[in-house]
């Protein structure tokens, strides 16, 4: 009897120690997962700094970027593109304007009543319409087609284009990079945010819109054609004459701002009566050794249709940052199961967008029930458990910060070049302590800044820390809303009686 129950003593302490072992090993190897996760967000916490050491670089080669393209054509990936606006708003003008946006997933149509003192829009009609996938892709005649019913359905009865014998005059904003041949007239440099229309790329974009408006009979004229940043930095400077440039965030990126003509060497000769003009950037290619890189910026880079190509927007802009994200949960998934087996949404391109990134970053619910449902329903990750989701939200913070950061950086970089940053320019020696600052207003417009919390406290945090307090007080971000299609209907008011050409190039 004795002998048995020994037996089964040892027997149990012989399983036992099994399966403690077993128990043993498997939180071992589950650490050991867990380290590898967390291992990643280290390594992308890394890559992603940007002191603001690393972000006052970054501002001294936007500067000097912008130096060298508005020294000779193809002199830095920033094209700096004239636009033959010498004229900004002044808030005396008067009439009814219409205005089309076309440059992300919605197209816009507006009509706009000015009633010529600043400050008086007195009315105004918006009509959106999301432009359907396959016209983002398919050939400029079907695309300008659809704009053109859009404006012919638009409000018929008040604006009533057809019977109407008094020809409108219409600003065509169209937010791609465009070599302007004066203020109404331009060629597509190249697609971005995921057009891709072939037939446009080398080709007039106004006569393609103009060709359209005939073709259905509409009574109307492009008179002006203009960049969004261009709109925005109208509008922003018929509300507010500080205004000296104009920023978007939003599916994509890109600045404009004031410029004098002498100093846009590429450009002898160039004549206007402000002695100014408008230059639009193109921010969005901008490109330095100073910007924070990762390796999934590289894989998604040389992924997209348009590799090499706008490598500050792929880092910055509401098309790319949720795609960055997905793409680091994907390491972490390939690295444990921790999320579980890789999921076919996690692996596919862009399932998830930048506003339900957003989502989760801001979900301050203290079980992360809104990063739990998008894993869930949006990349099949179900069952995520509470630290993992924490890990995915520092994930989303790591990502937003860099990016509002850099825009921050580029902004300042701006400001740098026109002696608006406290220094006196990128040639100037005086110092800081000798320069009176004047007040300096930025229009701003994009979903990113003005509809993401996080992303805008991070960009204003950045900006007082790289100009410091006394500077970065006189500094002033303006939320410019619908200035990309408001700000067009002005230009085309203020270009509709006089024709282009107080703008000479000799
Ligand atoms: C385009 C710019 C545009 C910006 C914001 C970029 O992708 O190249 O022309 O201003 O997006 O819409």
């Amino acid at each position: 009897m004795g002998k048995v129950v020994l037996g089964v003593a040892v027997a149990v302490a012989v399983t036992t120690c099994a399966v403690a072992a077993v128990v043993v090993g498997r939180r071992v190897r589950s650490r050991r997962k867990w380290k590898r996760v967390v291992g990643v967000l280290k390594e992308l916490e890394e890559s992603c700094e940007t002191t603001v050491g690393r972000l006052r670089q970054v501002v001294d080669a936007m500067a000097v970027e912008m130096h060298a393209g508005l020294a000779s054509e193809g002199g830095s990936k920033l094209k700096m593109l004239l636009t033959f606006v010498d004229n900004l708003p002044s808030g005396s003008e008067k009439g009814t304007c219409y205005a089309l946006d076309l440059g992300g997933t919605n197209f816009r149509v507006l009509r706009v009543e000015l009633g010529g003192q600043r400050s008086s829009i007195l009315d105004q009609d918006v009509v959106r319409q999301p432009i359907p996938q396959q016209l983002m892709t398919g050939s400029s005649e079907d695309l300008f087609d659809f704009i053109a019913s859009s404006l012919q359905q638009f409000d018929e009865n008040a604006i009533d284009f057809e019977k109407s014998s008094i020809r409108k005059e219409l600003g065509f904003t169209f937010s791609f990079p465009v070599k302007q041949t004066s203020v109404s007239s331009g060629i597509l440099i190249k697609w971005t945010k995921g057009f891709a229309i072939k037939d446009m790329v080398g080709e007039e974009v106004a006569g393609a819109l103009q060709h359209a408006l005939d073709r259905k009979g509409l009574n109307m004229r492009v008179a002006v054609l203009v960049n969004d940043t261009v709109g925005t930095l109208a509008l922003g400077h018929y509300h507010d004459a500080d205004t000296v440039a104009a920023v978007i965030i939003g599916t994509g990126t890109n600045a404009c701002y004031w410029e004098r003509t002498d100093a846009i060497i590429k450009c002898q000769g160039l004549l206007t009566t402000s002695g100014g003009m408008v230059v639009n950037m193109e921010w969005g290619n901008f490109w330095s050794s100073h910007l924070p890189r990762t390796s999934y910026d590289i894989e998604l880079d040389a992924e997209s249709p348009n590799s090499n190509d706008q490598g500050f927007e792929k880092m910055i802009s509401g098309m790319y940052l949720g795609d960055i994200v997905r793409r680091v949960i994907l390491k972490m998934s390939q690295e444990s199961d921790i999320f579980g087996p890789v999921s076919p949404s996690l692996s596919m391109p862009f399932s998830l967008r930048t506003p339900l990134m957003a989502v989760m970053h801001e979900d301050d619910s203290p079980e992360l029930t809104e990063v739990a449902r998008i894993l869930k329903n949006v990349l099949e990750i179900p069952d995520v458990p509470l630290k993992a989701r924490k890990l995915v939200v520092k994930v989303c913070d790591v990502v937003t910060r860099r990016a509002a950061r850099l825009a921050a950086a580029g902004i300042v970089g701006i400001l740098k070049k026109i002696g608006r940053d406290g220094s006196s320019g990128i040639t100037g020696g005086r110092s800081r302590s000798d320069i009176k600052m004047r007040r300096t207003v930025v229009a701003i417009e994009g979903s990113l800044y003005t509809q993401y919390t996080m992303f805008r406290e991070y960009l204003h945090e950045a900006l007082h820390e790289i100009l410091g307090e006394d500077i970065a007080q006189h500094v002033i971000l303006k939320v410019t809303e619908d200035g990309s299609g408001v700000g067009a209907a002005l230009l085309a008011a203020s270009h509709s009686s006089k024709s282009v050409d107080n703008i000479q190039l000799l």
